[in-house]
């Protein structure tokens, strides 16, 4: 029997995935690793050193220096970071140099829970649960102005819709492991849901997982 637990989740920007990431593993008792961080990292490291986000071998070096125990959230996940790291997720050596170290961190015992873009299709294609989280570009959109007005904040509603829908077509669109469910993946639209009803609903899909693996 495997020893470790993998619960994969993938989806768009802002859908959620990442709250839901932290629940499970919370109630799950399993390792958590944002692999958005991981591209976040590499980015940062390019602006830090003023270098192009398309210097593929900087990227490369950057990729092998990512430590998945020092990712730095709050230097990371600013807004244009983000941007930048759906520049550098392009490049396929780059993918192939951060996705060995997210399968090593899924190796750990007792387990992880992924969440990305490619988790159930590329990372880990044998996990035991895999969610695909999405939720309407509008709805994204609100959620992401709420967000930054509920820290003080103001942005303008058309320009997020339109970030939203350019990095869900860089992501959706690029060769190397584009945003898509998996064949097998539960799907989850957040659009009209509350988190908390995506976790419960998520809870019932892996419930009913390890109830039929204790039956068998
Ligand atoms: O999820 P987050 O916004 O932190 O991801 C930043 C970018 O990193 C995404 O837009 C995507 O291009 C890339 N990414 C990826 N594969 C993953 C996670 C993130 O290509 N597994």
């Amino acid at each position: 029997m495997n020893p470790t637990f993998t619960i994969a989740i993938d989806g768009p920007a802002g859908a959620g995935k990442g709250t839901l990431a932290r629940r499970l593993a919370d109630h799950y008792r399993l390792n958590l690793l944002d692999t958005g961080l991981t591209y976040r990292a590499v980015a940062y490291a390019l602006i830090q050193h003023a270098l192009p986000l398309d210097n593929v071998s900087a990227a490369e070096t950057a990729a092998r220096q990512v430590d998945l125990a020092r990712l730095d959230r709050a230097v990371l996940s600013a807004h244009a970071v983000g941007e930048a790291a759906s520049k550098v997720a392009v490049f396929p050596t780059v993918r192939r140099i951060l996705v060995e170290k997210q399968r090593d961190f899924a190796k750990t015992p007792p387990g992880a829970v992924l969440d990305g873009r490619d988790i159930g299709t590329v990372v880990c294609p044998d996990a035991d649960i895999k969610l695909y989280v999405t939720a309407s570009a509008e709805v994204r959109a609100r959620r992401r102005l709420a967000e930054i007005e509920s820290i003080g904040g103001t942005a303008d509603f058309t320009e997020i819709l339109a970030d939203i829908v350019r990095r869900d077509e860089r992501d959706m669109g690029r060769a190397d492991s584009p945003l898509k469910p998996a064949t097998d993946a539960h799907l989850l639209d957040t659009s009209e849901m509350a988190i908390e009803a995506a976790f419960l609903a998520a809870m019932a899909i892996i419930d009913d997982v390890l109830a039929k693996r204790d039956k068998a």
